[in-house]
């Protein structure tokens, strides 16, 4: 059976790219057909400047959302990156694999290390590093598919380099993965700034539209969102990206394929924004439902994550443990 492993940071609050680019898939195709393993990657939260009783709740929240998205503990595994010690374990062996200059070679370190230096901070290690841990969260598992929005798929090709380099050097140990992403909702944009990506550890902004807002909430940042300065309704991504955005949002909610088509169907930007806007809070609606019971059962999703750890320790242990002695660790006796 296809194994998936996919994962989310608890950085910041779940966002609608979050949703549309990676979660909805899990929840609706992956878990359906495959053995699929999706993560609360909470090691990674920490290459940032972070606050740690802060990381704590959004470890748990994030663990909520997922649930009240429609992860089924009955279909898939769902469990907490640190609680299985694989992860810290096969990442070592595999930044004795990795060069620097690949790591120094990744968009999303050069962009966010760029960030940080500008503020005037410090870049951490492992922010430089992440790629091999991801790397690893996905190796350990003998992962076939990464499902994964579009700024995560040069992470998952350094990630089949690492595979078949290892496999090279010591023997067959690790299966090649690879990433999948959705036709539309792939890069889902920051209604504000349509040119950078929605993101949920950036400041909370009124271009960031969470799965937990209030519909009215929703509806204001959608109504708000910035567009460009033409005025008919077509799709162009290039020259007019705010627009360009409401159209993939819509299509995506509505499962269309196709934002080209969708704009067709507008005179006006008032109207398109009035259905984008609907149109996510209707999406949303249920998630939020799920989400208040469950929060009244900590127990509940505890012991989910508990379980979910089982299992998943007893997949990846013996795969680390064999690049161990791949690699020529002497066993423990
Ligand atoms: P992260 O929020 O970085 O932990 O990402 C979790 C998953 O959501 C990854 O598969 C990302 O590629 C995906 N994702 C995050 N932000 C967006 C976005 N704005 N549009 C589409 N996918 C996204
Ligand atoms: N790096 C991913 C992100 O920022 C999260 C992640 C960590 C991940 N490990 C993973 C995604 C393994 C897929 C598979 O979104």
């Amino acid at each position: 059976m296809t194994r998936i492993f996919s994962g989310v940071k608890p950085t910041g609050h779940l966002t609608l790219g979050n949703y549309l680019g990676a979660v909805r898939r899990w929840v609706q195709e992956d878990q359906q057909r495959a053995d699929a393993l999706f993560s609360i990657v909470d090691l990674h939260a920490l290459t940032v400047e972070h606050d740690p009783a802060r990381v704590r709740r959004l470890s748990r929240q994030a663990a909520t959302l997922l649930l009240a998205a429609g992860l089924d503990p009955a279909r898939c595994t769902l469990f907490v990156q640190s609680h299985v010690d694989e992860h810290a374990r096969l990442s070592y062996l595999l930044e004795c694999t990795a060069t620097d200059g690949e790591m120094r070679r990744m968009v999303q370190y050069k962009e966010k290390a760029g960030r940080e230096r500008d503020r005037g901070g410090s870049v951490r290690l492992s922010l430089l590093t992440y790629p091999v841990l991801m790397a690893a969260d996905i190796l350990a598992y003998e992962t076939d598919e990464v499902p994964v929005g579009d700024d995560q798929v040069q992470h998952v090709e350094l990630t089949r380099d690492l595979a078949v380099r290892f496999n090279q050097r010591y023997g067959h140990t690790f299966t090649v993965p690879k990433a999948t992403h959705p036709a539309v909702g792939a890069r889902v944009m920051n209604l504000q700034e349509p040119t950078s990506k929605m993101g949920k550890s950036d400041d909370s902004g009124p271009g960031i539209v969470y799965l937990l807002d209030e519909p009215d909430v929703v509806r204001r940042k959608v109504m708000r969102a910035v567009t460009d300065s033409g005025r008919d309704v077509v799709y162009d991504r290039d020259e007019r990206p705010g627009l360009a955005n409401l159209l993939e949002v819509l299509a995506a909610c509505g499962g269309a394929a196709d934002p080209a088509e969708v704009a067709k169907g507008y005179a006006s930007y008032g109207a398109l924004k009035r259905d984008v806007a609907e149109a996510v809070v209707e999406l949303l609606r249920p998630l939020r439902e799920r989400h208040a019971e469950l929060v009244a059962d900590p127990a509940y999703v505890d012991g989910v994550l508990r379980d979910g750890a089982d299992r998943a320790r007893a997949i990846a242990r013996p795969v680390v443990d064999r690049a161990y002695r791949a690699m020529g660790l002497l066993p423990a006796g």
